[in-house]
């Protein structure tokens, strides 16, 4: 039996309404879920809401009602939102609820009697947004270092933490524990933070400022500081939310989920918290990235907050899933624009995973009566083989090494999947199944390629059912599948073959219309060179409408002589010399782009290149590379580019044009 997983999302607060950030999470946490449950791990998938503090008590305060009406007016915008995106958790627990009060109180007394708690007067620069003290050196002209308000300075007696004491144990728990704080370079700051000296935690608030809280069990004038509160959260909700208590069951957490903005806060409190507590600390922290909207910050002041209700309305939730989960990695920011995200849905949505399906069920209708035919082993070819290759190793190798905790590497997996649809795609083109059936003898021949496109369905069905719970619904339907995602799939049903010939198919609606741009994003319709390159099935596979046309012919390689030879001449326009990469960094927001500085002897070209997905930058500085130094230069996502690298490869980068000897910078090269 597969270990026990309990993945858990921060809890959201409840004086804002849910945005894109809060539904990000949530979504990853469920695919994680979903996906954990179907490979057979008995999973609990927690989250909630962080209904006390300061900035519920204003927002209250603002709406005219006590907190806690508003907490409970503002709860269903979140069970709602979580139900249209069908996220799975298997509890929701508010702050508010009474278990949990009890078990934060629980653990201050037990803090207490260890003497892990004492009272002090403290003087400090006070962040109301932030509801946290700064000291002298943190706070840059008056503002508070993390969001930039205001601070003023307070005095006051306060209890604390004794966090100081365990900052030498935590410090040696990230150094030993690789996957504890993901991603590596989020946990190198914190590795970084935590070289300076640790301070004790200020637990409380008086409540002649702040009322709306937990009281204190050993002082009733104070209640506790929203964080501390919120972080036990995750081990009070095991005591009550479960039908038994389930504390033994799943502590520790397999992954807390956070946004990189309060990695810090679990990272260093909660973990201080666990070790004062005596519990095991969770095994691991996964800090994610944040979305801009168009470029920008999303704010309220800027109008330009996302909202999930309308994404959920407008384009579907698994088109919202698919695209904040394919677009960019977990772990780095990334830009929210409506253009990209319809380019994904026409292009890998609409023409890729909806056209396999369409065609292949109209097929199965046409030329087996609905019914998926028997393969004839003796037909079998390397396309087949190929086919039945990518989709095993995809179920058992490539899913389960991106989507381990300590990686999250959710555009990968779905990059993968995709990578099958595509075959699956050109599979149907190269075998023109509609060709084969004007031909009897072709028959068995014929079966065997409907029958490895259903089956690549039924491989696809399972793959992207944690990303798209509906779409494998309906797909699994219009196959005839027999397979239950209530329960683990069996181990059996992850081998190729497991499609049982005689299924009736019953074609159904697209499973996803193109869209056509609004008149809002027309003329800026273009997909982001990420898109274009990423994206090669947009322009090779068949729309629905062409689906049946033969395979367009493939250029033959050139032949000296035909009508593409060039001239020596005309070959020795283009300039190329040797280069070497003296530094190389990401485009931001661009996984395929990176932009280098090259040596090419008498001069340094800035060049960005195309080859993100396949190299990482600190692998190319020091290379000796091939450029085309003739190039007019162009701007790639608005950073200019003064040449080209060579590379060897199609859609897909296969290896930088290097040398076989140490060649000087800006060495001709012909
Ligand atoms: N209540 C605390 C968490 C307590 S957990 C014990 C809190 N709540 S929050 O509602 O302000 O934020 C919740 C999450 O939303 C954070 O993980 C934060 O990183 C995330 N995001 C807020 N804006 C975001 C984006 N623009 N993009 C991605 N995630 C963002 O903090």
């Amino acid at each position: 039996m597969p270990d026990p997983f309990y993945i858990t999302t921060p809890i959201y607060y409840v004086n804002d309404v849910p945005h894109i950030g809060h539904a990000y999470t949530t979504i990853a946490a469920d695919v994680m879920a979903r996906y954990r449950r179907l490979t057979g791990n008995d999973t609990f998938f927690l989250t909630g809401l962080d209904e006390h503090g300061q900035k519920v008590q204003q927002a209250a305060i603002k709406a005219g009602i006590d907190p806690q009406t508003y907490c409970d007016r503002v709860t269903p915008q979140f069970r709602n939102l979580w139900e249209k995106l069908h996220i799975s958790h298997d509890g929701f627990i508010r702050t508010t609820d009474a278990r949990h009060k009890a078990v934060v109180q629980r653990a201050l007394q037990n803090l207490s009697n260890k003497d892990l708690i004492y009272r002090a007067e403290y003087t400090g620069w006070y962040c109301t947004f932030d509801e946290r003290f700064w000291t002298e050196k943190d706070v840059q002209n008056g503002l508070c270092p993390d969001c930039k308000r205001p601070v003023e300075q307070l005095s006051e007696s306060n209890y604390f933490f004794r966090m100081s004491r365990f900052q030498d144990r935590l410090k040696e728990h990230i150094q030993q524990h690789k996957d504890f704080l993901r991603p590596e370079t989020r946990r190198n700051e914190v590795l970084g933070f935590l070289q300076k000296p640790l301070e004790d935690l200020s637990i409380s608030r008086p409540k002649s400022r702040l009322s709306w809280g937990i009281e204190l069990p050993f002082d009733s004038d104070y209640v506790t500081y929203v964080w501390f509160d919120a972080l036990v959260n995750y081990i009070s909700a095991l005591e009550y939310l479960p039908s038994v208590p389930a504390f033994e069951r799943y502590w520790p957490a397999s992954i807390h989920l956070v946004g990189k903005d309060i990695l810090t806060t679990h990272a260093v409190y909660w973990s201080t918290i666990l070790m004062g507590l005596e519990l095991p600390l969770p095994r691991t922290i996964f800090a994610h990235g944040w979305w801009t909207v168009d470029g920008e910050k999303m704010s309220k002041s800027r109008g330009n907050v996302v909202d999930p209700y309308v994404m959920v309305e407008e384009f579907g939730a698994d088109a919202f899933r698919y695209f904040l989960l394919r677009e960019i990695p977990f772990g780095q920011d990334g830009d929210f624009a409506r253009e990209p995200f319809i380019g994904r849905i026409n292009s890998d949505l609409a023409n890729g995973l909806g056209n396999l399906l369409s065609r292949t069920l109209t097929l199965i209708h046409r030329f087996s009566n609905g019914r998926v035919p028997e393969p004839q082993d003796s037909t079998t070819t390397g396309l087949e083989t190929e086919l039945k290759r990518t989709a095993e190793s995809l179920i058992r190798e490539k899913l389960p090494h991106h989507l381990h905790s300590g990686r999250l590497e959710f555009n990968r997996a779905l990059e993968s999947i995709w990578g099958l649809v595509q075959l699956g795609n050109q599979y149907i083109d190269k075998t023109a199944p509609w060709v084969l059936a004007k031909q009897p003898d072709q028959k068995p021949r014929l079966d065997t390629v409907l029958y490895h496109s259903a089956e690549t369905l039924r491989c696809l069905c399972i793959s992207i059912y944690a990303f798209m719970p509906t779409t494998a619904e309906e797909i699994k339907q219009q196959l005839g599948l027999t397979l239950n995602f209530t329960k683990p799939i069996l181990e059996g049903e992850f081998n190729w073959g497991g499609l049982l010939p005689d299924t009736q198919v019953t074609k159904g609606q697209p499973i996803f219309p193109r869209i056509e741009a609004t008149t809002k994003s027309q003329g800026k319709n273009q997909p982001s060179p990420d898109h274009l390159g990423s994206s090669p099935s947009y322009q090779s596979q068949a729309t629905a409408s062409s689906q049946m046309k033969p395979e367009p012919t493939q250029r033959p390689g050139n032949t000296p002589g035909s009508d593409d030879s060039i001239t020596i001449q005309e070959f020795e326009k283009i300039q190329l010399k040797a280069g070497k990469v003296l530094s190389a960094e990401r485009v931001p927001k661009s996984e395929k782009l990176v932009k280098l500085q090259v040596d090419l002897g008498r001069e340094q070209r800035q060049i960005v290149a195309g080859i993100g997905k396949k190299y990482k930058p600190e692998d190319l500085v020091g290379q000796t590379v091939v450029v085309v130094t003739n190039l007019k230069p162009a701007k790639l996502m608005g950073i200019e580019s003064q040449g080209m690298v060579l590379a060897a490869g199609d859609e897909e980068v296969k290896s930088l044009a290097t040398f076989l000897e140490e060649v000087d910078p800006g060495t001709k090269v012909k």
